[in-house]
């Protein structure tokens, strides 16, 4: 029989691309979202990708008497938790919600598990519980946390802390934790794909748009760092090696004989600038991009990216896609996105 994955968050950008990844492997991911954070646009992309409509339950993971109901419904095989809050900015004006939300979705998840003997979990973290990296720029998972930035950094890292209070109760659950870096690109099928709701603040969602003409003008934020051409570096990495590594991981829980807590980097292990990334989309896209040098903007790290040999280890996974498979795929979609408006 197939086994049932619970994902909650599944109809977002990174839940989505997992669903299509689950069932690529012969998983029958069970979605839960409540589409705050989400459209149908991504459940008919999912509908055609996959050739039928992914089951999905309408309920907000803070809600856990609606959970409880469908923890009885199905026996989860594994557990892998998006859903919650992830902008930055907006968590710092919204401190308590994003507290709420992350937070408790979270404690809901781990209680329900416990309840119902469901062994296998993952959860989405972020390279943001490293900080400004301060010796090397190629962070593994042993390099020391440091304080977050932004509430919605603190919820990662109390999350992360919340599952390993959680592991010393209970050692016999399978447990990881998954730090992405830059998540990009879209399904190459261009069904699916990011879809910010608002302004963008993410750097390749701002430049697909403004290629499109949906936004004016992109700004780069300060090109006077320490580093080869000014901007800052990150390690994007497409979002279908992301949903691969999520579906590796549960290969990865459900052989264990014994409890485990891990945390693993999910990174290609390379950095790329801001420049660079214009570069690539330009040739990629074989046209320029208006865009302009401004002010740095606050908190941001100047350079970090993943040592990626304990996922390669761990899980016998590594990026397969280029940066500029993914520039390709975000273009694309953004190309299709105007088709269905
Ligand atoms: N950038 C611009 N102009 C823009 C948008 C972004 O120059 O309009 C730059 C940023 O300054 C940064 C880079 O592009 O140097 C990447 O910025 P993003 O906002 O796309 O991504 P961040 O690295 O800031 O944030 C991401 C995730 C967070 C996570 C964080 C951890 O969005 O969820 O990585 O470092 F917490």
């Amino acid at each position: 029989m197939s086994k049932h994955v619970l994902v909650t968050g599944g109809a977002g950008y990174i839940g989505s691309h997992t669903v299509v990844a689950l069932v690529e492997k012969g998983y029958t991911p069970i979605i839960v979202d409540d589409f705050r954070n989400a459209t149908e646009v991504a459940l008919n992309g999912l509908t055609e990708i996959l050739g039928f409509q992914p089951t999905i339950h309408r309920v907000d993971v803070c809600q856990i008497d609606e959970m409880r109901a469908i923890f009885n419904e199905y026996s989860f095989h594994g557990i892998i938790h998006f859903a919650a809050y992830k902008a930055v900015g907006e968590s710092v004006e919204k401190p308590l919600q994003y507290y709420q939300n992350n937070l408790v979705g979270l404690l809901n998840m781990l209680s329900l598990m416990e309840e119902f003997k469901v062994l296998n979990f993952v959860f989405s973290s972020s390279c943001t519980v490293y900080g400004e990296p301060k010796e090397t720029k190629e962070v593994h998972e042993e390099t020391p946390k440091s304080l977050p930035e932004s509430p919605y950094g603190y919820t990662k890292w109390i999350g992360e802390q919340i599952i390993l209070d959680f592991f010393k109760s209970a050692p016999d659950f399978h447990l990881m934790n998954l730090r992405y870096f830059n998540p990009v690109g879209a399904h190459p099928t261009a069904k699916i794909g990011e879809f910010p709701l608002g302004k963008p603040n993410n750097l390749l969602p701002f430049v697909t748009q403004t290629a499109i003409g949906k936004q004016a003008c992109l700004t780069v934020f300060g090109d006077d760092y320490p580093t080869r051409d000014g901007s800052c570096v990150r390690d994007y990495i497409h979002v279908m090696d992301l949903a691969e590594a999520h579906v590796q991981a549960i290969q990865f829980l459900e052989k264990q004989e014994k409890g485990c807590l891990e945390a693993v980097n999910i990174g290609t292990g390379t950095g790329t600038t801001v420049l660079e990334v214009i570069h690539v989309f330009e040739k990629v896209s074989n046209q320029q991009l208006n865009y302009q040098i401004g002010p740095r903007r606050a908190g941001d790290v100047i350079e970090i990216y993943a040592n990626a040999t304990k996922s390669q280890e761990l899980l016998n996974w590594k990026a397969k896609r280029s940066i500029e498979d993914a520039v390709r795929d975000a273009w694309n979609w953004e190309l299709a996105l105007n088709e269905l408006k």
